[in-house]
């Protein structure tokens, strides 16, 4: 019988992620650093107005755009938040978490052979997602030692006349690092000289810790070359309600529409009225789990630079992206020993892109007293391999 795959579909890597936590499987007594979800259930209110709608008969399908309620609370969030206005009827899409968002996004814009330049380390998704959509990723390393910096001079030399649009993502998963405005300025500043899209996640936007967020759009000059992505799945600690959204200028929205009606009809009703609770109740919940992540990650941050591991200290998000650098390991060889040795499940820094190597992603959705555990056995660890 012949190999029915598409040649695309066998180009494509699985996720390093997904690779790594099939070896966690079926271990027992392990403290898991790995999973990059909240580890806070959805706020009670935002379940009880889903269940009450179920209650109703409130169990269809909805508008390909998304219930129109959303759509409003959605714009007026953005506006209240981040001083952003959209027009709820022409330039949102509610779509299947922020995932969905992506893919619409790259397949409603990208035609064969356009490139993308993809900041790296990044989201395991975006390269991929590019590559089925006809593009190609061009990946640029914000790695300097140990540091991450944002070097604008080699973002633009690797800009061709088939780059289509630059992606950012901040707060940014892995690293948890976020942008100030002038480094967004010079980001807007390359985009206008070179005429490029900006397709900008900023599903961790609630989540940045040391000062505001700042939209991406909301740039002068910047909304009507962005695509915004988001969702609720991390502040509002509702990744399994699939809700995520877009916004962007109307004729990009009704293209993406037209891959949405087609692909997925609709994202969950449910969902989507969890989802309006979650605007109009759920800002003490987000402050809530926003002030508890903040303090782990101060407890993450200084325990893993008293174990001599080089860690930033990542404006936002709920990940550390501490070097093993000095280290006789590769990021890979670190966490299965790890695993093996310490029952502590962490992420090697590759699974971001290559250039992860001598890193290890660490996500601090996890109790105080895991992170504090997690920090002994690695500490127990290095002691072993003579590496205090
Ligand atoms: C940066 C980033 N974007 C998007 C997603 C996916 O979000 P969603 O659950 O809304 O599909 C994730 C999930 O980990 C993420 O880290």
């Amino acid at each position: 019988m012949k190999d029915f795959r598409a040649e695309l579909i066998k180009t494509i890597p699985p996720s390093g992620i997904r690779a790594f936590f099939d070896l966690v499987i079926g271990m027992k007594d392990v403290v898991s650093l790995g999973v990059g979800e909240p580890d806070f259930v959805t706020p009670w209110h935002i379940c009880e107005s889903a269940i009450f709608s179920i209650e109703k008969g409130m169990t269809s399908y909805t508008s390909n755009l998304g219930l129109l309620e959303l759509r409003h609370a959605i714009a007026d969030y953005l506006l209240r938040m981040f001083s952003v206005k959209y027009d709820p009827k022409q330039e949102l899409i509610i779509t299947v978490g922020a995932s969905e968002a992506m893919d619409i996004a790259f397949r409603a814009v990208l035609n064969p052979g356009d490139e993308v330049i993809i900041l790296e380390p990044s989201y395991v998704a975006y390269a991929p997602l590019v590559t089925l959509a006809g593009g190609v990723p061009v990946n640029i390393s914000l790695i300097h030692g140990d540091e991450l910096v944002v070097d604008f001079e080699k973002i633009e030399s690797k800009i061709t006349n088939k780059t289509k649009a630059i992606f950012i993502n901040y707060p940014n998963n892995p690293t948890g690092k976020s942008f100030r405005k002038d480094e967004l300025v010079r980001f807007a500043l390359l985009a206008e000289k070179h005429d490029l899209l900006v397709v900008s996640d900023e599903i961790y936007g609630e989540l940045t810790y040391d000062y505001d967020h700042i939209c991406f759009s909301s740039l002068p000059g910047m909304k009507e070359r962005t695509i915004l992505i988001s969702g609720f799945s991390k502040a509002f600690a509702m990744t399994g309600w699939r809700i995520g959204y877009a916004a962007a200028p109307h004729d990009v929205i009704e293209a993406m529409m037209k891959i949405h009606q087609y692909a997925m009809l609709c994202a969950p009703i449910s969902g989507q009225i969890a989802a309006i609770a979650a605007l109009e109740r759920g800002n003490k919940d987000v402050k809530a789990m926003k002030k508890e992540y903040k303090r782990r990650r101060n407890i993450i941050v200084e325990g893993f630079n008293k174990l001599n591991l080089y860690c930033a200290n990542p404006e936002g998000a709920f990940y550390v992206f501490p070097s093993i650098k000095r280290l006789p390991f590769s990021s890979e060889e670190f966490c299965i020993k790890l695993l093996n040795e310490e029952k502590v499940a962490v992420v090697p820094g590759t699974a971001f892109g290559s250039t992860g190597e001598g890193f290890i992603r660490c996500a601090y959705a996890a109790s105080i007293e895991n992170i504090k555990e997690a920090l002994r056995r690695i500490k127990d660890f290095l002691q072993r391999h003579d590496a205090l």
